[in-house]
């Protein structure tokens, strides 16, 4: 995810753009840059980290340029540094292009461009898209957009500019948002309405595949032939701040709502063709997946539970012996490890003290450490022999949603590729796997705009003024069951226990009460019978079930008090989808009763101290 801001009219625009970057400062922040025509000339700047470090060189760019793109980047493909920052320009310089998004080919792509004698400067995706201008560069940007366009893969947005155009910004976009503005004797084009918001509130959005040709005088929206598009200027009455969270009352909604794209994004280039799996820059090879003996997994807070869930289709499919432990009891153990065992640490921000503390101990006892990682970059990519990136994009709300269901999904790649090479999984059961994989997206997606959301607020409205829940699961829905009790006791701070479902009369069972509300996670698997009988136990002591099921499953309703109704997938992969209940179930919860989600009590995003 990354942000980006154009500008085109008579008011010098370094400023304009600075300012619109700040804006969508909540859409990455790791490195930075700007490019203005001032003179028939690229004015460019780059910096690595977050805009004040690009506000500081600012006064570097000429500031009398009119028409100018900026971008805030939140990296993918590269790590963060001068050379992978935006803009990027072609060969002969005519050029800049800013993108948001993915280009899934651009390996092949690049190839391509370097036989023809393309010549690089940075690692990523996007600056493929600066030579396929310039190569289809015949006089018009419009048509050499529309070129680019036809050959790239993937989802993105980009903008182009070129000094023999200088009056003009074209962009076109893929499945990830472009919005232009309009304003007397200027117009704007971007990733979000907040950034051009301060100017004015006459919008335009563009479909996929619709280039916008961005002028002072106002914008014209064309198909890929040049054909004319007509779409309504509209007018928004958001304030800042809603509009910042694209529309969603919190961060943390939005986030919960971008998780079928990080599922997405995290996929991509990850499964080939033939439905392998394909995971580069493990830094390990496959004789020592072959000769490894145990795995220990370290995190914190979600990302543990995360590594929970990949223990169960690591045991599964690689059958080798997985630990799963939090990272600050692991570090001041004496824990027996060595070069036979690979330690995963998982970590969305790879900067939490404990988890860092855990992957050195693990390296000076000479085990590999592998990082599962959201921030590129990050202290836990330079500390690991190897990384395995989830990409998630930018996660703002303290209670971690999107990063949650793509370190999952970076944990069961993680399993079918070692189980694979292992020869725990068949070459057939693992395209089957791959084959649901992919479908996930889709699925999740058509969940959250068939209602799920509404359905889970009506029912959570019902129990959000109890001083307690249980939740309850087995097997790799145990940990979707901690998640969402963590959830609870993170956003709306009542106490929750969870438990393992057989386990639960042991114990937990005591502190029900005649109403108490136990969440079930009860989709379909080898052990739902077995979870029928725990339901029963807890019914039977006059609690509440509120379960969440496979989609189908109608005789679950008569034994329930409420069902929440998810996709059917496989079992394996069924936490990447039935977590997302329990988060808007305890989303609604705290809602209810006025708890301001995003920065809940005493939590912090990231915690760098032990
Ligand atoms: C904090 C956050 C949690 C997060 C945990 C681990 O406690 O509030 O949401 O799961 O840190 O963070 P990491 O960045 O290592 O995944």
């Amino acid at each position: 995810m990354c942000g980006i801001i154009g500008y085109v009219g008579d008011r010098p625009c370094r400023d304009i753009l600075f300012q619109g970057l700040r804006r969508l400062e909540y859409r990455g922040y790791d490195s930075a840059g700007m490019s203005i025509i001032t003179d028939g000339r690229f004015g460019l700047l780059h910096s690595v980290g977050n805009l004040d470090n690009l506000e500081a060189i600012l006064d570097d760019l000429d500031d009398t340029g009119t028409l100018g793109m900026a971008h805030t980047r939140w990296a993918t493909h590269g790590r963060p540094s001068t050379e992978n920052a935006h803009p990027h320009t072609d060969c002969s310089g005519r050029f800049a292009i800013v993108l948001n998004g993915i280009v899934e080919n651009y390996l092949t792509l690049r190839a391509e461009l370097q036989r023809e004698g393309h010549v690089f400067t940075s690692e990523t995706d996007a600056e493929v898209v600066a030579h396929l201008v310039e190569r289809a560069y015949k006089g018009s940007l419009r048509e050499a957009v529309a070129d680019a366009y036809r050959r790239m893969e993937g989802h993105f947005t980009f903008c182009t500019i070129a000094v023999d155009e200088p009056d003009v910004i074209v962009g076109i976009r893929k499945e990830t948002p472009l919005v232009v503005g309009l304003s007397d004797g200027e117009s704007f084009v971007a990733s979000a309405v907040p950034a051009f918001l301060a100017h004015t509130r006459s919008v335009v959005f563009p479909e996929d595949g619709e280039i916008v040709v961005v002028k002072r005088e106002g914008v014209e929206i064309l198909d890929l032939d040049g054909g004319a598009v007509e779409r309504p200027v509209q007018q928004i009455d958001w304030d800042e701040e809603t509009a910042e969270k694209g529309g969603f009352e919190t961060f943390m909604l939005k986030e919960i709502h971008e998780q079928p794209a990080a599922l997405a994004d995290t996929l991509v280039e990850r499964i080939s063709p033939d439905g392998t799996v394909v995971l580069d820059g493990l830094g390990l090879s496959p004789e020592v997946i072959r000769e490894l003996r145990r795995v220990v997994i370290v995190a914190c807070g979600t990302a543990y539970y995360a590594g929970l869930a990949g223990r169960y289709a690591l045991e599964r499919w690689a059958r080798l012996p997985v630990e799963v432990e939090v990272a600050s009891e692991f570090r001041y153990r004496d824990p027996v490890i060595g070069p036979d065992c690979l330690c995963v640490a998982v970590s969305q921000s790879g900067e939490t003290a404990d988890t860092l503390a855990a992957m050195r101990l693990a390296r000076q006892a000479g085990a590999r450490v592998l990082a599962v990682t959201n921030t590129l970059g990050s202290q836990a990519t330079r500390e690991a022999d190897g990384v395995l990136f989830t990409r998630a994009g930018l996660e703002i709300g303290v209670a971690a949603t999107k990063t949650l269901v793509s370190q999952i999904l970076a944990m069961l790649l993680l399993s079918l590729y070692v189980g694979e090479l292992r020869g725990g999984l068949g070459t057939d059961r693992v395209r089957e796997y791959t084959e649901e994989l992919r479908r996930i997206p889709a699925q999740l997606s058509d969940y959250l705009e068939d209602g799920a959301a509404a359905h889970v607020e009506d029912v959570a409205a019902r129990y959000a003024s109890s001083s307690f829940f249980m939740c309850l699961g087995r097997d790799i829905g145990l940990p979707v069951a901690l998640e969402g009790a963590l959830k609870l006791k993170e956003i709306s701070y009542i106490p929750t226990e969870a438990y393992p479902a057989g386990e639960m009369k042991h114990g937990p069972i005591a502190l029900l009460e005649d109403g108490s509300p136990v969440l079930v996670v009860a989709t379909d698997s080898h052990v739902y019978d077995k979870l029928v009988s725990n339901m029963q136990e807890v019914r039977a002591r006059g609690a509440r079930v509120i379960a969440v099921a496979s989609e189908g499953n109608e005789s679950l309703a008569e034994m329930v008090d409420e069902v929440l109704y998810v996709p059917r997938t496989d079992e394996m992969l069924m936490p990447l989808i039935a977590v997302v209940p329990l988060q808007l179930f305890a989303y609604y919860v705290a809602k209810r009763r006025g708890e301001k989600v995003d920065q809940p009590r005493n939590l912090a995003k990231t915690v760098t101290v032990e």
